[in-house]
């Protein structure tokens, strides 16, 4: 399938399998993947570890727009790096994950990682996934998905993930941070989650990564003829 230049703009709840989609979307077409929360875990990690987030998630916001003037936030080999130090494996924690929602409706830290995705979008042939990618980052993607699942599934696959990689994960607790994510993404001030006016949705509650790949071809042979 030789797909035009585009980009494939992926958003929707937390832990609905957008980052596995959207890869594989890349991958199929030979497209580069970019993971948008990739990089507001790295903000969080950063915050965490410069003391500008207390435990009440109390944010000293000009302390970290100061510090996020050096913070060199970039991809490289195995994902995500602050400077020479790759974070992949951090910003996955349940720790991350309680902390990034509070972090992301920052207005100054959306911007300065909305500046970092439109950079890497200049090349197009990406696919990117998060919150706000069809509706702030790339309003002109030319193809806007927007994924949703049923909340237990979510939590179930979230939990198995997480079980995978050799980090406890009680169900119970999985169920209530994602519940709880998708609820300050959906109401915050600043680029909430929703979905876009041109985005087609995705509900893949009871779909298999096959199933969702035969659909989104379907999608782009009937809008780009190929
Ligand atoms: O996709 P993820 O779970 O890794 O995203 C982590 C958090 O980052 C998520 O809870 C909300 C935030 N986020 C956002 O606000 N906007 C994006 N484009 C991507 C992520």
């Amino acid at each position: 399938m030789q797909v035009p230049d585009i980009i494939i703009a992926i958003d929707g709840y937390s832990s609905t399998g957008k980052s596995s989609f959207a890869k594989i979307v890349a991958n199929e077409f030979s497209f580069t993947y970019l993971d948008s929360g990739a990089l507001y875990r790295a903000v969080t990690l950063f915050a965490m570890e410069n003391g500008f987030i207390d435990a009440d998630n109390t944010i000293d916001v000009p302390g970290l727009e100061k510090a996020m003037e050096d913070l060199d936030l970039h991809f490289g080999e195995g994902g995500t790096y602050i400077g020479d130090r790759c974070i992949e494996e951090e910003i996955r924690s349940l720790a991350i994950a309680g902390k990034v929602s509070p972090i992301a409706t920052v207005p100054q830290v959306r911007s300065f990682v909305d500046k970092k995705l439109r950079e890497f979008g200049k090349k197009r042939r990406i696919v990117m996934d998060g919150r706000d990618i069809g509706t702030t980052v790339f309003p002109d993607a030319e193809l806007k998905i927007f994924m949703t699942a049923d909340p237990m599934i979510r939590a179930q696959r979230r939990a198995a993930e997480m079980e995978a990689k050799g980090m406890k994960a009680e169900l119970s607790e999985v169920l209530k941070n994602l519940q709880e994510r998708d609820h300050i993404d959906s109401t915050r001030e600043v680029s909430p989650l929703t979905q876009a006016a041109d985005a087609i949705v995705l509900d893949n509650s009871h779909m298999t990564i096959e199933d969702q790949m035969a659909w989104v071809k379907n999608i782009i042979s009937e809008r780009f003829g190929c």
